[in-house]
């Protein structure tokens, strides 16, 4: 962004700002659709957890975009934002059940993520579709935080309950109608999107009634000069030729769901704030950042940087201004 359009708004609004560029999220959007372009049945959800302010998530909703939301509070600043309740989806991990059914009269759609959620859903909701998370047990992702798809992970079904599930499902106590699976954040390695790509369509298979598959977020891009990225056609073309091996061994077109949420808004962000003790002749005014902030100027804002911190995926990039 141009330098003076930052100081403009340091300057109209006061610091510290966050200040974020909606041309980069589009542009990160079309390149999606475009890689995606063989596809004819996909939907894209904005997983709101990387970003969730307000202007941004109405920029999103009007650029075509549903949303993916972890947390009840998530699915309300959703349908706040004028998301249409069945573009939401709602994947809790160890919530109480009562924020599920919170979830359920809202209208929103629901990923279910514990084998305790599906019976306490199916009795309280007999006979309606229900979507689950399978863990895949496979590790993926840029470190250990945010691999979430290996088999010590608390997210997902582990693989040991699919024969129940499958059992049923056949029996007709539950109606599953999707699958979804969210391996980690930061994936570069296009066999480990791979593996789970093929793992959830061969799962699809075992259940009659399946009409989407959600593939997760995961896509990473280069966070500084000369580092790794998601090839994006590779990963669109594993897709394709699995959604094709499918087709022809059921005969059906599934839907299929994506929930990027670093890929679209990582390089969008800046946070300006204001030199106020020089204690450090390396102290750096303006940072350009990820999906979250740092500041190096005192630790007054590390509440802005736990997210990152816990998830040890803080990277800086700095940008000073004369
Ligand atoms: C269920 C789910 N979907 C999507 C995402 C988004 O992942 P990413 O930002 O790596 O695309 C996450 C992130 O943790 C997630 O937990």
């Amino acid at each position: 962004m141009n330098i003076k359009k930052l100081e403009e708004a340091a300057y109209n609004f006061g610091t510290p700002i966050y200040v974020y560029d909606l041309s980069i999220i589009e542009n990160q959007y079309r390149k999606l659709q475009n890689a995606f372009k063989n596809l004819n049945n996909y939907k894209i959800h904005f997983a709101s957890k990387s970003l969730s302010n307000i202007s941004i998530l109405k920029f999103i909703k009007n650029l075509g975009l549903g949303l993916d939301a972890v947390s009840i509070e998530e699915v309300k600043i959703g349908i706040k934002c004028g998301f249409n309740k069945d573009e939401i989806l709602y994947t809790p991990n160890g919530v109480d059940f009562s924020e599920i059914q919170e979830a359920k009269s809202l209208g929103v759609k629901i990923n279910l993520d514990s084998l305790e959620s599906v019976k306490e859903f199916s009795k309280h909701y007999p006979n309606q579709s229900i979507s689950i998370r399978i863990n895949p047990g496979i590790y993926a992702g840029g470190n250990d935080n945010i691999s979430v798809g290996h088999s010590n992970s608390k997210f997902g079904i582990p693989e040991e309950f699919l024969e129940d599930l499958i059992r049923m499902d056949e029996v007709r106590k539950i109606k599953v109608t999707g699958l979804h699976i969210h391996t980690g954040s930061d994936i570069i390695k296009n066999n480990q999107f791979d593996e789970g790509i093929k793992k959830i369509f061969s799962i699809a298979t075992k259940f009659k009634r399946i009409e989407s598959i959600d593939l997760g977020g995961g896509i990473k891009i280069p966070y500084f000069s000369g580092d790794t990225e998601t090839n994006l056609e590779d990963y669109a073309s594993i897709i394709e030729k699995e959604y094709k091996k499918f087709k022809n061994k059921t005969g059906k077109e599934l839907k299929l769901i994506f929930e990027p949420g670093k890929f679209l808004v990582s390089d969008s962000g800046y946070f300006i704030t204001r030199l106020i003790i020089l204690k450090n002749p390396i102290i750096i005014v303006l940072l350009k950042l990820t999906q979250d902030l740092i500041t190096l100027l005192d630790l007054l804002f590390i509440n802005h940087i736990m997210k990152s911190l816990i998830y040890q995926t803080l990277v800086i990039r700095k940008k000073s201004i004369q």
